[in-house]
């Protein structure tokens, strides 16, 4: 298995290109189910998720075909045909790998009229039900039964219908399976506390080029006038913010100056604003977001809360990064309950950092030392990479994968800016 060995100290200086958001990527995908022309997606991520996307969309029956991005270019583009759907059943053994398989429920039932997906189960940061999704489909006339670890779910004769959709709690997924689904039912639909990600927005935008009517975009209130059929379209994904992020906590921690290239400030306010509080100059210009950082970055008090406050992906970067402030920061984790994986780990790095419930008081320390360390979820690892880009000594990453799962060519991106980083094959 791949590890990823990392000599800390150097000072990061130079451009990285932002590549596109896995999380857009991951609900502009299933919209490939939504009609029976052709999607072109540009700008998709080189990451495992979507490659398993893809074949969970090909069992489906769409077929995909991958132009790649010449040279040294980052980004491919995916035509997609979903001119037959042969299958309406996501198995369990894509579904495990990838919770995220739950958002071929709301286009399948709304296109083919029924879905059977297996049911995700808890990850390792919390137990992440699906009761929302279901929910919003039965207020759009949806029947679903639950069988043998699936979801089994039905439209009505003549197809789902438009419904008032109410989240008690804001769910970027069941906002993205309910807007899927409302696009194509019969008459008008209100999402009421809809997630307002930009990566809903970056949805919104595509379904409306496929013909969609979406009123409120970027609001926690949508309104979707259903429509008989949509068709195809050519889209872009979005930049991504949460790997901009990682990358601004890199310079951060190393007391460098990154440009963040393609990064869009205007969709990551609250990650600039909570570096800008720990002192880190932040500037946008025409073609990305510039970050430096010099001397020791200030404390800070943050709590995690859906956009626009300050997200949930970026705890783990952010405490890496405070674990060497100057002074005790307070970080309080409100999304998911099992979200500090990393901070043992941290903490075997030399870091000063005890958990109480939901918060995480972290204490600066001068120095961090460099360990073999492994994280069970992607941003946990990539707050490792952190601490390793900073600490004494060699910090050699195990468990790859999840960096792979969200961070396209991180290791050729961040040596590009003068990190001691390279990936080893051990078999
Ligand atoms: N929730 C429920 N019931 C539901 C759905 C969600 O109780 O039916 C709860 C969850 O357990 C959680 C909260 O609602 O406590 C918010 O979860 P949400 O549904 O918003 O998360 P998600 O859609 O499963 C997406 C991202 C996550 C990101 C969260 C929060 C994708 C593929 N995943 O997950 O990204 O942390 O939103 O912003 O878009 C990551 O990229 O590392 C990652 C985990």
């Amino acid at each position: 298995m791949d590890t990823i060995h990392i000599h800390g100290g150097q000072r990061l200086s130079g451009r990285i290109p932002i590549s596109g958001a896995k999380n857009a990527a991951l609900t502009l995908l299933p919209c490939a189910l939504l009609t029976d022309e052709e999607l072109i997606l540009g700008n998709l991520p080189r990451l495992a998720d979507v490659d398993t996307f893809g074949h969970l969309l090909n069992q489906l029956g769409v077929t995909t075909s991958v132009a790649g991005a010449r040279g040294n270019e980052f980004g491919r583009r995916m035509t997609l045909s979903a001119a037959r759907i042969t299958s309406t059943v996501a198995p369990y053994d894509i579904v495990r790998k990838m919770r995220a398989s739950i958002l071929v429920l709301g286009p399948l039932l709304a296109r083919s009229g029924e879905a059977t997906v297996s049911l995700p189960g808890g990850c390792a940061i919390g137990t992440r039900p699906v009761d929302l999704h279901l929910k919003a489909l039965e207020a759009l006339g949806a029947e679903i039964e639950m069988t043998a670890g699936y979801v089994k779910a039905r439209a009505p004769d003549g197809g789902l219908t438009g419904g008032q959709i109410s989240f008690p709690i804001v769910s970027v997924g069941a906002t993205e399976n309910a807007l899927m689904a409302a696009v194509l039912a019969k008459g008008r639909s209100e999402i009421v506390n809809a997630a307002r990600e930009p990566e809903i927005v970056d949805l919104c935008r595509l379904l409306v080029a496929m013909g969609a009517s979406i009123e409120g975009i970027g609001t926690d209130h949508l309104v979707i006038e259903g429509r008989d059929r949509l068709h195809g379209a050519r889209y872009d994904v979005m930049p991504d913010r949460i790997e901009a992020g990682s990358y601004a906590c890199a310079a951060a921690i190393t007391g460098g100056e990154i440009d963040l290239m393609g990064a869009k400030a205007a969709e990551m306010p609250a990650i600039l604003h909570a570096l800008r509080d720990a002192g880190v100059a932040v500037t946008e210009h025409d073609r990305g977001i510039r970050v430096a950082a010099d001397g020791r970055l200030k404390p800070l008090t943050l709590s995690t809360a859906p956009h626009p406050a300050f997200p949930t992906d970026m705890q783990a970067q952010f405490m890496a990064m405070l674990c060497l402030g100057d002074g005790a920061s307070l970080l309080t984790e409100t999304i998911f309950e099992n979200r500090y994986m990393h901070v043992p780990e941290l903490v075997r790095m030399g870091a000063d950092v005890e958990i109480t419930g939901r918060s995480a008081v972290v204490r600066g320390v001068d120095q961090l030392v460099g360990a073999p360390v492994m994280a069970t979820d992607l941003r946990a690892s990539m707050s490792l990479v952190l601490a390793g880009l900073a600490a004494r000594g060699e910090t050699v990453v195990s468990r790859v994968y999840h960096l792979d799962r969200g961070y396209e060519r991180l290791e050729e991106k961040l040596s590009a800016v003068g990190a001691a980083i390279e990936r080893r094959s051990d078999g």
